[in-house]
């Protein structure tokens, strides 16, 4: 598999490029793409960069019936040496066979994924965004392209890496975000596929995102699906509190989603010897130490905003402002540091980029 060669086809019409400083997330693509096709008998094969353009798919096509796809999120930073950098894209591709193994999607080789993308980056380099605050958005997928309405796991499927340059994730940027604790609704269930980077876990949170919008919230924190007790996630990413001295973090369980931020920011902490624990952690206990003048921050994590600082907490209508509604300083210097390393800009402890 690793021996394959990686086709490449440039695109003669050029698009465009954004203006750096405008950047919003997700909206405008580069000029190449990277596929590689799965069939039977032939496994993973055809590697190629190609110019960026509409797929055409059989209706029938299992991709819109089923919902078995997979897809990761990591970014490219251009260093001021001139350097690509991407940070632990190791980390993400580990990842997308775990979702794969899950979803019953043969898994991929990692390194003909890595080698292909750091080809189509070679190749979209011009387009990778310099203003701060903003990277290359990377978005590899699969999708499952056989015709056929049975639902069993498809034969045919396509891989993909899309590339998109971006601005912040959320309009807020770095500046704390009001959060609803969504207590009807639930992202993931233990046995499910919370665990997994699948687009179901996305469609599945939206109500729970529409009602949290329509109250002037910008996210939902979500509870667990059994007793609606633990907290898991915020958004689509992993959550911190820091309480009475010590970071606190869900621990993984089956409809947590380890994300590479998360594992960064744990590795981190530990780094700088701020008290971390891994562990269950109730609503009730964030509102109860809140009464007691303990809860010092609050956090998300993960690729698409990096840290975002939660400054407001509303639950069965009861609303806690945390840090006076101000980016904590753990949360800034987690910012701070996790975005220098990505860029090149601070010492990479961890040998975390690769070029
Ligand atoms: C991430 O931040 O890692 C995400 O998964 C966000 C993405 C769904 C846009």
């Amino acid at each position: 598999m690793t021996e394959q060669t990686i086709e490449i086809n440039l695109s003669n019409n050029k698009k465009e490029k954004p203006n750096p400083d405008q950047l919003s997330f997700g909206k405008v693509f580069t000029d190449h793409m990277f596929t590689v096709s799965y069939s039977e008998g032939k496994g993973w094969h055809e590697p190629k960069v190609t110019p960026y353009q509409p797929i055409t798919l059989d209706p029938a096509s299992m991709v819109f019936h089923y919902g078995q796809t997979v897809f990761e999120g990591l970014k490219a930073y251009l260093a001021n040496d001139g350097r690509i950098l991407l940070f632990r894209p190791k980390k993400n591709l580990e990842r997308l066979n775990l979702s794969n193994q899950r979803l019953c999607i043969p898994t991929i080789d990692e390194e003909l994924v890595l080698s292909g993308l750091k080809k189509l980056l070679e190749v979209d380099k011009e387009w990778i965004p310099n203003a701060p605050g903003t990277s290359l958005y990377i978005r590899p997928f699969i999708i499952p392209t056989e015709a056929f309405l049975g639902v069993a796991p498809s034969n045919h499927y396509q891989f993909m890496i899309i590339l998109s340059p971006v601005g912040s994730y959320y309009k807020e940027g770095i500046n704390p975000v009001k959060i609803y604790v969504e207590d009807q609704y639930v992202r993931a269930v233990s046995g499910g596929t919370g665990k997994a980077k699948t687009g179901g876990n996305y469609a599945a949170s939206l109500k729970a995102q529409e009602g949290a919008t329509s109250r002037g919230f910008s996210q939902v924190l979500w509870l667990d699906g059994v007793e609606k007790k633990y907290i898991e996630e915020v958004g689509s990413m992993n959550i911190f509190f820091k309480i009475n001295g010590e970071v606190v973090t869900p621990a993984l369980n089956e409809s947590i989603l380890e994300g590479v931020t998360r594992n960064s920011v744990l590795q981190l902490l530990k780094y700088w010897e701020i008290p971390v624990s891994e562990r269950k952690i109730s609503i009730e206990e964030v509102f109860e130490s809140y009464s007691k003048g303990l809860v010092e921050e609050a956090f998300g994590t993960g690729t698409a905003a990096v840290i975002s600082p939660v400054g407001e907490l509303s639950w069965r209508g009861e609303n806690i402002v945390i840090n006076n509604g101000e980016t904590g300083t753990i949360a800034k210097k987690l910012y701070d540091t996790l975005t220098g390393i990505q860029k090149g800009d601070v010492t990479d402890y961890f040998d975390w980029t690769i070029s």
